[in-house]
Order: C-alpha cells, then structure tokens, then sequence
C-alpha cells in the first residue's frame, strides 16, 4: 500500500524524535531511585496512545507499576487485536562500557545500519518496538485505514517478571478480549532474512546462598580446616553439568519435547554462520549440550547459567579472608512442557542434597514462567506471513527464541488467545548489554509492516 509509505516517509522524522525523548526516562523497573522515571513514561506511553487515535486510555493501578491500557473500538463485528508491550527496560550498567550514555539516545550509523541506529537503553527492548505500533496506528487512524479494533496493553514490569500484570490479566478477562495478541519484543534473523517467533523459553530464576562459619575467618587461621562457601559454591555449581554439558539436576529433562529428526532438519535449513556467530562474539568456539547444534542448544534445548556470583574481598589489593557466605544468581531457561514450578523444585531438592557437611544453603525462587510454542497454520501466523512477504519481498521463517517472555504463557491460559510475535529486532542489538541499539530501518519497517498484519489478519477473519 503506497499511503503507508507516503506517510512514514512524511512523518519519519517526527518518529524517530518522539522515540527518542520515550527513551530519555529512565524506566528502569528492577531499581526502586528509578520509580518516578517509571511512573513517568507510563504517563508518556499513555499520551502517545491519545494523539494516535485511541478513543479510550487510562493508567491502571495495580500492586507494582501500572498497566497502560489503550483501546480503539470501530465495530464490534470486527476482529480485535490486542498489542502488548513494554516499557521498562533493564538497568543500564556497566555504565562505563557505553560509548554514550544509556540514556541521552544519538544516532549513529554502523556497518550493519548505514541507515543509523538509536543507541539507548530500551531502544529495541521494548520502548522502540513497542512504539512501532503506537505509530502504526497513528497512521492506520490518519489515513483512514484502521481495519479493525485495537486494544493496547504496555506494561511496566516485564523485566522483573510481569507480578502485576499477571494479576491485570486474571481480573481484567473481559476487557482484554481478543482474537489475536500481537507483539514486538523478539527479534529476526537478519536484516535481509524476516522471521517469525514462534516459540519463547520458560525461565525459573533463583538466588542461592551457602553458609559456612557464623563470620568471615582469618584465610591462614582456619584455612582447609573449614568450608570455605566459595569454594563450596563454586563446586556445587559445577556438578551442576557433566561431562557433555548435559545438567544433572534428577528429572529436569523428564518432560522436555523431543523434536523430531524432520523437525530438527526444517530448523537447520534456517540461514545460519557459525563463522559470523563466533566473529561476532570474538570466541574461537562455541560450546554447549552434546548432541545439539548451536541453534538447537539456543531453542529447543533447556539450560542453566549462573547470572552473577559474589562474596568474599572482591576491592583493591589483596585481604586473607574466608568469608562467612557465598552467593550466586541462576536461570534456567526451559523448554515447553517443562512446568517451572516443577523445575524449580527439582533444582531445590538437588542443590540442598549436595551441599557438603558444614555448609547450609538456602535457595531463594524469584521468578519464572512458562515456554510457549505457536503453530504456523494459524490465521494470525499467515497474516503475518504476508505482511512480511509485502514489506521484505520474502516469505519470513518461522524461528524458535532462545529468550522469555513469560507472560505469553498466561495469556493463552487465561484468555484463550494466541500471540504473535513478530520482532523487528537483531541479535547484535545488544539488549541487556551495553551499547543497546534499535536500527532506523528496522523501526520503519516495523512501522511498515504492521498496519499490514492488520489488514490481512482482518481478511483472514472473514
Ligand atoms: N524482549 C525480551 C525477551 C526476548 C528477546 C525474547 C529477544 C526473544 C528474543 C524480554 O524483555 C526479556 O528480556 N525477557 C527476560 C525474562 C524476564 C522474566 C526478565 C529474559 O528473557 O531474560
Ligand atoms: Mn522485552
Ligand atoms: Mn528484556
């Protein structure tokens, strides 16, 4: 459709500014000094959704940060889409890694964006992406063409597990009422490579915590005479994988899916370098499960990954000292049909059992949710399909994501709904990392591309 051209061509500009300043407060949701930045994009996200076109909009409570929910209604015989999104983002540090600050946004080109990319914190995961469809339907409504209803629901919680969004959903059945959920928080495989994301992992999240001596003990005095925590920590967490790096924690590959042989064929014909993959990340090789290709290990298969660790004298210089606790932070990203209730039981169980005599652990669950999988034969996966294919020129791959969005597994359970995930994003966006960047051409492609998943989503409704 040649309007939308005209328009983002008109208007891209104006979007990209009004990204920009969405990106200068700080809503870093996992750090309570940062809790007006929060409150305060919520009150952005909610006068971005007015000015395009929403004829309802309303900040709602909840426990922790609000829901910023959004409708336009133009008929109650038509399909209704609800978009989800986010918009916290994850702390900004090592603050000295960024060439910029996280949060004073610039532009600059790069050799993967000669079109310049958005560096700050959140500009891919998810203020950039999430503002795709804000703009996508400020465009829908000022050209006429806004094919059907649209709700919109833009949480402020999803880096730190999504609590009270979860309990938005439970209470708000009726309201949140759809036929599809669309939403843009995954990535694609290249630039030039479209896909779809039609799978996400499970997570269980823990903090363990082994105790040795009541205080921290002179490391010549007492040395080798009792259990040093960090050196306990350190082994407990190694006999966590064996010898092909398959985990060892009893039962935790009970329900795992198998994929087929012919499963595992159609995944590998995804365009993939390993070459490109290790240069990437400077790494001579990679390393992982036995058995799996570095695809598969990223997908299909589950694992477990210490996410920081502490104790002891980590300042300048040199102290002797046995500290009295040692500490670490773990995930396990799962795969469907693991329950992470259950995982993180078994993880539980297992880390008490083999915590040596004169050492006491405590494990301390966070967070977690459940994988999610879609089929590609669905409406909403077609209409996505074709709305690639029209702003691509190529039919994209279905793909299965490494990474979680844990409340798509409750949506499904508690409105019956399907999600799509179509992601604009790339792997070298660096989100959670320093340096986080959201390309100009991804973001008006994104913008491209979704008024057309409307259209034939609606068509497809028929
Ligand atoms: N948008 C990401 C998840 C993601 C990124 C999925 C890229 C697929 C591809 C999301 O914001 C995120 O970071 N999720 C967390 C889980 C959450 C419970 C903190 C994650 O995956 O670590
Ligand atoms: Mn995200
Ligand atoms: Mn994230």
């Amino acid at each position: 459709m040649d309007n939308i051209k005209s328009y983002i061509n008109q208007h891209k500009d104006r979007f990209l500014n009004e990204l920009i300043e969405l990106l200068k407060i700080p809503s870093i949701s996992a750090d309570s000094a940062y809790k007006n930045d929060v409150l305060k994009t919520a009150q952005a996200v909610k006068v971005s959704l007015q000015k395009a076109g929403c004829d309802v909009v309303e900040v709602c409570e909840t426990k922790g940060y609000p829901v910023v929910y959004g409708e336009k209604m133009i008929n109650s015989n038509l399909p209704t889409i609800l978009v989800y999104g986010h918009y916290d983002v994850q702390p900004a540090d090592p603050i000295d890694l960024w060439d910029s600050l996280p949060f004073e946004p610039i532009i600059k080109t790069t050799e993967l964006h000669p079109e310049g990319a958005v560096f700050a914190r959140g500009a891919s995961d998810d203020k950039g992406q999430m503002y795709m469809h804000v703009k996508a339907l400020e465009l829908m409504t000022a050209t006429n063409q806004l094919p059907c209803n649209v709700k919109f629901m833009i949480e402020g919680e999803e880096e730190v597990g999504s609590e009270s969004l979860a309990a938005f959903v439970e209470e708000n059945k009726e309201k949140l009422k759809n036929d599809i959920i669309l939403i843009s928080d995954t990535g694609m495989i290249a630039m030039d490579t479209p896909s779809i994301t039609t799978g996400l992992r499970g997570l269980s999240y823990v903090e363990v915590e082994i105790t040795g001596p009541n205080r921290d003990l002179h490391s010549g005095l007492y040395g080798g005479a009792v259990a040093n925590p960090i050196n306990i920590l350190t082994k407990m967490i190694a006999s966590l994988h064996d010898e092909n790096n398959h985990i060892t924690i009893p039962g935790f590959y009970d329900k795992v899916e198998e994929l087929s042989l012919e499963e595992r064929a159609e995944m590998a014909k995804a365009p993939f370098s390993l070459e490109n993959y290790k240069s990437a990340l400077d790494i001579d090789s990679v390393y992982g499960e036995t058995g799996y290709t570095t695809n598969e290990r990223n997908s299909i298969r589950p694992t477990l990954d210490v996410n920081g660790i502490w104790g002891g004298y980590i300042g300048e210089g040199a102290k002797t000292v046995i500290a009295s606790k040692a500490y670490a932070k773990i995930s396990m990203r799962l795969v469907p049909h693991q329950d992470w209730e259950d995982i993180t039981k078994l993880f539980t169980n297992h880390f008490e059992s083999i915590a040596p005599k004169g050492s006491k652990v405590k494990v301390t669950p966070h967070h977690g949710g459940q994988g999610y999988v879609t089929p590609t034969d669905s409406i909403g996966y077609q209409a996505a399909s074709k709305a690639y294919k029209d702003t691509f020129g190529k039919t994209p791959i279905p793909q299965r994501s490494g990474g979680s969005i844990p409340i798509v597994a409750l949506f499904e359970k508690e409105l019956k709904s399907k999600t799509i995930l179509m992601g604009f994003g790339l792997d070298s966006d660096a989100i959670h990392s320093p340096n986080e960047h959201f390309g100009i051409f991804n973001y008006l492609k994104g913008i491209e591309t979704i008024p057309l998943f409307y259209k034939y989503f609606t068509e497809l409704s028929k």
